[in-house]
């Protein structure tokens, strides 16, 4: 039985959503039906598609009251929305129904796992909230939600862990078929950790022990875990809060960390190797993971940054967008991801050009648009000295541009997009450190009309950024100080 504050939402949704043009929308990334996204929540593949739900208000295009909104996709490329699937409508989840994830019983029900959050007035009088974890058994459309939730609360902390920052389960199955759940809390060291609950039935938990502890290393408390087997190692992808940066890393204030290490089966924790920023652009966060029937591992994230949120201008009848599904792989003792193969059957058009020298300004023929899919190899030029800065500009007119510039002599690329329409004092501009492969730099530049996602060195390093350029800025062009070589392929995506 839905309630009556999710049957409003479903209205909402179905009449806001009617008046967004496909135009107004990225050509395949996924955006909400009507109003606010943020997290991609309950990642999986279930009855032959793949089902994403998000954080997701119908009311407004700002975060607000969390519902779960939710989509389908047999390829995850088109993408069709479904009725939002949870509502706050119980109290334990008045105040919100936040992250968390979904899986497929062994009945064939979906069992959704999320947090409730009840926002509580504390003996001073100051507002916090309690976050509990409940679920909500469906058929994959219509969720019930469970009559015993809330299924973990304060009871089941571990001493020390705050029962107000005490959410985003991810359920994982393990190789004896035994559920976990992985939790974000924060510990009294006032930063973050990953706690594991174990289950049989997904219904009655029992507390495990930690899967990682961050004791004030990067940044504090850590939201939304991922956990999975990748090319021989366990790999945790978490989204920190509030992190400072490390030379290069972590620049985001909420940024994202990917811890890649082997767990001991004994204490059931991570032993750590290596660490990482997920992504190096301006925009990505909370990512969530699903394994392909084909066995890949496949990632996507939350193409916005909590402290640029307003790139995206108020009245807008959305805001927030997913990234492009990425495949992951270790390489090198890194994380390395490429958007997603299927992708590539969408393009048309090619347009190839070898080893053509740039200095100053070159506006090849016939290269322009805003969503496609471009390769391009950047070298010295052997009869000339070395360059200082290479620069692509795309999504420009005589008004508007963003860059992308390579700094060779600094390992630098740095993408900006000051000039891309946004009217605000925000950051637009972020550079990571990057490594030549015999004397060259790759870049995979995947444009959509609303975002650019770079592909450094055929995955080692992404960078993403969300940028609402009038449409008709479709321009692109090199440049060079100094002189160097490229190799471009570019083609449209035509969805
Ligand atoms: C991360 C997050 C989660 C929370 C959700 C609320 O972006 O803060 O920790 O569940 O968003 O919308």
């Amino acid at each position: 039985m839905s309630s009556q504050t999710l049957r409003e939402a479903r209205k909402m949704e179905e009449i806001m959503g009617k008046q967004i043009r496909d135009e107004e929308r990225p050509l395949f990334h996924l955006t909400p039906r009507a109003g606010w996204m943020n997290d991609p929540n309950g990642f999986c593949y279930h009855g032959g598609q793949y089902h994403m739900f998000y954080q997701y208000n119908p009311y407004s295009s700002h975060w607000d009251s969390m519902h779960w909104g939710h989509a389908v996709s047999s390829d995850l490329i088109h993408w069709e929305y479904l009725p939002a699937a949870l509502a706050p409508d119980e109290i334990y989840d008045s105040n919100g129904c936040f992250s968390g994830s979904a899986v497929t019983l062994d009945d064939g029900r979906m069992l959704l796992m999320y947090t409730g959050v009840l926002n509580e007035r504390g003996k001073d009088g100051w507002t916090v909230e309690v976050q509990t974890q409940n679920i909500a058994v469906g058929d994959g459309v219509d969720f019930e939600k469970y009559e015993n939730n809330p299924v973990l609360d304060e009871k089941d902390l571990p001493e020390g862990a705050s029962r107000n920052d005490f959410r985003d389960p991810k359920i994982i199955r393990r190789e004896d078929g035994t559920w976990a759940a992985l939790m974000g809390s924060r510990p009294a060291d006032g930063s973050g950790q990953i706690l594991v609950y174990t289950s049989t039935d997904c219904l009655h938990w029992t507390y495990e022990g930690k899967l990682a502890e961050n004791h004030n290393r990067f940044g504090k408390m850590w939201e939304c875990p991922d956990f999975f087997k990748l090319d021989g190692k366990d790999v945790l992808l978490t989204s920190p809060q509030d992190m400072l940066p490390e030379g290069f890393e972590y620049h985001n204030g909420n940024g994202t960390l990917c811890l890649i290490g082997t767990l001991d089966e004994k204490t059931k924790s991570l032993i750590e190797e290596h660490d990482q920023a997920i992504d190096y652009g301006i925009d990505f966060y909370a990512p969530q993971t699903v394994l392909t029937p084909d066995g890949r591992r496949v990632m996507i994230g939350w193409m916005q940054n909590w402290d640029a949120l307003p790139i995206r201008e108020p009245h807008e009848k959305w805001a927030g967008q997913m990234s492009v599904p990425r495949e992951l792989s270790i390489r090198e003792g890194r994380l390395w991801q490429v958007p997603i193969r299927e992708l590539e059957a969408y393009r048309t058009s090619p347009v190839s050009l070898k080893n053509i020298p740039v200095s100053g300004k070159v506006q090849p023929e016939g290269l322009r648009g805003r969503v496609l899919d471009m390769e391009l190899t950047i070298r010295r030029d052997e009869d000339a000295e070395p360059f200082d800065r290479f620069s692509l500009w795309f999504a420009m007119n005589d008004t508007f541009h963003t860059s992308i510039s390579y700094r060779p002599r600094e390992h630098t690329l740095k993408i900006d997009r000051k000039f891309s329409g946004s009217r605000r004092a925000i950051i637009h501009q972020r550079r990571a450190l990057v490594e030549e492969k015999n004397g060259e730099l790759n870049l995979r530049i995947i444009l959509d009309r609303f975002s650019v996602e770079i592909f450094i060195n055929g995955g080692e390093q992404v960078m993403s950024a969300s940028l609402y350029t009038p449409l008709e800025a479709d321009g692109i062009c090199l440049r060079c100080d100094g002189s160097c070589r490229v190799d471009l392929n570019k083609w449209d995506l035509s969805i």
